[in-house]
């Protein structure tokens, strides 16, 4: 199978929509399909898909198609699905609460070991299975328990002195929701910046082209 680093990263950044898709096709007790169906059921081209997936080596058989369950199997370990990377969470504010309990972290290769702030009010603050924890622990925490994904829900302003600290306490991929876009100059560090005012403003192109039709 190719590793990681020869396949290009739009085919990368389509993965988990094709690895949720076939989840819920194995949920339907669909056992195999073919490019053609699932390219009807995604919205993509067939050839699209077939190309996508013989990046890896092509799991589809002709005549067959694809078998829904080894490919979601083979999607999910290139994506990292089997591992356990333990991630915490800091700001405890609205949108960190809200990912703390509503993103299902341990199906996605991470497990979710802390939240933070520097709040004092929310010290001690249960969300989910979690209690808050404030951020004069963090250092002694991060030594301790070797956390490796952090997700950032706190303020711009506080964005990029505190994935630097991160850093230097060995965390090294950042999910970063702060509308800062972090970029860290260490190597080997992960970047996801996330702003759903982007995917907002998509839609709203997307419906400003269809009325102007
Ligand atoms: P919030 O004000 O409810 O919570 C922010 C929390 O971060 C507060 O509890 C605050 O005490 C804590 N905090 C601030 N600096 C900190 C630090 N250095 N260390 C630890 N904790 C710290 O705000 P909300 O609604 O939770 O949003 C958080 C951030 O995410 C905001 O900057 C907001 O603009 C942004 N946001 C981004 C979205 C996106 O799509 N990327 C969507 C929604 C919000």
């Amino acid at each position: 199978m190719a590793k990681n680093g020869t396949i290009s990263s739009s085919v990368i950044k389509r993965l988990p929509r094709y690895y949720r898709f076939l989840g819920e096709l194995m949920k339907n007790g669909t056992e195999r399909i073919s490019s053609r169906e699932l390219s009807q059921l995604m919205k993509l081209t067939a050839s699209q898909i077939r190309q996508d997936l013989n990046c890896f080596g092509g799991f589809g058989q002709q005549g067959y198609g694809y078998h829904v369950r080894q490919l979601h199997e083979e999607i999910g370990k290139i994506l990292g699905v089997d591992k356990k990377y333990k991630t915490i969470v800091i700001g405890a504010g609205n949108l960190g609460r809200a990912i703390a309990t509503h993103i299902n972290f341990d199906t996605r290769g991470c497990e979710l070991i802390g939240i933070f702030d520097r709040k004092e009010e929310l010290k001690g603050l249960q969300v989910g299975k979690l209690t808050v924890t404030g951020t004069d622990e963090l250092e002694r925490f991060c030594r301790r328990h070797k956390p490796v994904v952090a997700v950032l829900c706190i303020p711009k302003s506080d964005t990029q002195e505190i994935a630097d600290k991160l850093v230097s306490l060995g965390l090294r991929s950042f999910w970063n929701f702060s509308h800062y876009d972090l970029s860290i100059d260490h190597e080997n560090i992960v970047v996801e910046n996330v702003h759903l005012g982007d995917s907002l403003l998509t839609l709203t192109y997307g419906t400003k082209t269809v009325e102007e039709q």
